[in-house]
């Protein structure tokens, strides 16, 4: 079973945090949200979603956000690079993964990571994640070019917007990719 060392039960980075910034001024209330790599639980606090569905693969984070008793919010010990994330209950109108490409430094992964990304996905659902996560230390270093391209070469049904690029004062910003059309996963058959 995957496991993640560092300890993020009581602590948000800045790039979580302003994507929590970036939803709080949304209508959420009939929507459906997925959020990857769930750290202090600080997101599901401060969301009012129809529903909020977690993923890690950190069990303190897990017993954390547990004792937190959010309604409407599920925790799922999954890796996300495995395809047993296609076996989630919902789909979703919202994605958040502030670190979409970090914690693997196999190409495969991440191409099946962003199939199963598109398939839960409603369609004009968004997958929101932010160019401070693009960029840790000791991982893969990946830019927004590199990001653009993969969605080409996978020819994937996203459109790109740098929702705050303009306003921000610094490099870092929340991005979002909205899923256009239907789209069959490559991979959807497999189960392990
Ligand atoms: C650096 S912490 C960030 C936590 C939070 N998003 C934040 O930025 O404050 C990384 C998070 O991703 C999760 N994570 C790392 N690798 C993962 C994987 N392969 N599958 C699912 N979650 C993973 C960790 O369990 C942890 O919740």
């Amino acid at each position: 079973m995957k496991t993640y060392d560092e300890d993020w039960s009581c602590r948000s980075s800045p790039d979580q945090n302003r994507m929590t910034e970036w939803f709080k001024n949304k209508d959420l209330s009939n929507k459906k949200i997925l959020h990857i790599g769930i750290g202090d639980s600080s997101f599901a606090l401060s969301i009012a979603a129809n529903k909020i569905d977690g993923i890690t693969i950190s069990q303190i984070e897990i017993d954390n956000a547990k004792q937190l008793n959010i309604k409407n919010y599920d925790i799922y010990y999954l890796d996300k690079y495995s395809f047993l994330l296609n076996n989630l209950p919902n789909t979703y109108d919202y994605i958040v993964d502030n670190n979409m490409f970090n914690f693997t430094s196999c190409n495969i992964c991440i191409a099946n990571y962003f199939y199963s990304l598109v398939q839960l996905l409603n369609i004009d659902g968004q997958i929101i994640t932010d160019t401070g996560g693009m960029f840790l230390e000791g991982e893969q270093q990946w830019t927004i070019n590199k990001f653009k391209d993969l969605i080409q070469e996978l020819n994937l049904p996203l459109s790109i917007t740098e929702y705050e690029k303009e306003k921000s004062q610094h490099f870092f910003y929340v991005i979002g990719l909205k899923k256009t059309h239907e789209y069959k996963n490559p991979f959807s058959n497999c189960t392990s």
